[in-house]
């Protein structure tokens, strides 16, 4: 098994180009289905989006990842459909269960494997099969899987989710791109990545308007002629690098290849906290950090402070003057990165749904375990600030989500290795 090795302390320089979105490009792979050629740009090349292409694979479309260009291009045929997502595809990557709203929209059934637990949480899809029904599907659980079927096409509808999810807009929004008529979704998720869906869905041919929460799609053709699509900057891979500058630039990092207004949030979380940030039209300075302050804040869906980047804040605080607090709001079980961070030295206590962090703590390198996605990426920052070598094991998180990590530190000077 995998392991990185990071040498802590060493200062960075230089420039960070930031990837494509993961959390965009896999719902724009989902809505695929809908069209009949694609070439999507832009694309990171992590593991959640390698899954993703081989489910598309084997639903029947021709999806070929160009390495060497960042691009995807896909075609559908529309010969020997499969509107089937095994668990085998699913269990890995739960965005998998956005094929659903495509493929029953298209071609009136589907069965995709329920995604399951995850170590975050238990992460439900409740919100996305009452979307799905609302909009007439016949849906039952048998064997693990979620079985759906419109026979006669989906019919569009108002519907208001309870709560705010991701992934449940996303499948609603793919389901209603063919349903008749005009749906009307109140009390969705408007993260970046979902504009970026809705502006592909345009590029289809759709209809469709966003006003505040309120998400109005209209019943049109979709085309059949080529789309070509660039997916948008990953933000949670911005905010990640920013704190890591913020913990040991030099003199000052660039990060480029972004929209600084689409952090505003971020930005101002973390100017609060004293790091120095200058904004550029698309790119961003990060200055060797002064002093930092502490800060008490939640996690909250967009334009909130993002649950993505939670684990990270989180180390930064380690280094910040006074008592800091994080309250998570988002996922039940997402802290699981705090033993290690304490095995590192790290002064951090969980009441609830809590952290509070008391800084400044020296942090000293150790043998620790990625838990999840973006506790694996806190591990690698608490490893650039800590003294000594901190070897971070199941590396296998990160490449799900994380284009060239250790290239892309390497070059700013971090001492980090795989082995
Ligand atoms: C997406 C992101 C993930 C991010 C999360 C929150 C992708 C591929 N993943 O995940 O990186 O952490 O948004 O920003 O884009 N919930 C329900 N019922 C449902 C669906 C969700 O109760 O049917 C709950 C979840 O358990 C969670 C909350 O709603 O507590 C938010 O989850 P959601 O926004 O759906 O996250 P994902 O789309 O899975």
């Amino acid at each position: 098994m995998q392991k990185l090795i990071i040498k802590g302390k060493r200062e960075l320089s230089g420039k960070i180009s930031i990837s494509g979105s993961k959390n965009a490009t896999l719902p724009i792979l989902a809505a695929t289905i809908l069209a009949k050629h694609v070439s999507l740009k832009n694309i990171p090349l992590v593991k959640d989006i390698f899954t993703m292409v081989e489910l598309l694979n084997f639903i029947g479309l021709k999806a070929e990842i160009i390495k060497k260009k960042n691009i995807i291009k896909i075609k559908n045929n529309e010969k020997n459909i499969n509107t089937l997502a095994p668990y085998k595809l699913v269990k890995t990557m739960r965005a998998g269960v956005l094929v659903l709203g495509s493929l029953l929209t298209k071609y009136g059934k589907a069965k995709v494997s329920l995604p399951g637990g995850c170590a975050i949480g238990t992460r439900p899809v409740n919100l996305h099969l009452f979307a799905l029904k609302k909009l007439g599907a016949k849906i039952k659980i048998k064997d693990g899987y979620i079985i759906a079927e419109a026979k006669k096409g989906l019919k569009g509808n108002t519907i208001k989710f309870s709560s705010i999810s991701v992934g449940a807009t996303e499948n609603a929004l793919l389901a209603a791109s063919k349903a008749k008529g005009i749906t009307i979704l109140k009390n969705c998720a408007i993260e970046p990545e979902i504009i970026d869906l809705i502006l592909f869905l345009k590029k289809l041919g759709l209809t469709i308007n966003v006003k505040g929460r309120t998400i109005t799609i209209k019943q049109s053709k979709i085309k059949s002629t080529k789309i070509v699509h660039n997916v948008i900057f990953d933000r949670i891979e911005l905010g990640t690098y920013i704190i890591a500058s913020a913990l040991q630039a030099k003199k000052h990092m660039i990060i480029d290849k972004i929209n600084p207004n689409l952090i505003k949030s971020e930005i101002k979380i973390l100017r609060k906290i004293g790091v120095q940030i200058i904004k550029k039209r698309s790119s961003i300075i990060i200055k060797k950090n002064k002093k930092l302050k502490k800060i008490n804040i939640a996690t909250k869906p967009y334009p909130g402070f993002p649950t993505d980047l939670q684990a990270q804040l989180m180390v930064l605080l380690t280094q910040a003057n006074g008592i800091s607090k994080i309250r998570e709001d988002i996922f039940e079980n997402r802290f699981m990165h705090v033993p290690e961070l304490k095995r590192m030295g790290a002064d951090i206590e969980i009441k609830d749904k809590t952290a509070i962090i008391k800084g400044p703590t020296k942090l000293t390198g150790a043998e620790v375990m990625a838990t999840d996605l973006r506790a694996s990426v806190s591990l690698v920052l608490a490893g650039l600030v800590a003294e000594n070598r901190t070897i971070i094991n199941r590396i296998y998180h990160l490449e799900r989500g994380y284009e060239f990590l250790e290239r892309k530190l390497k070059r700013c000077r971090a001492e980090i290795k795989r082995i």
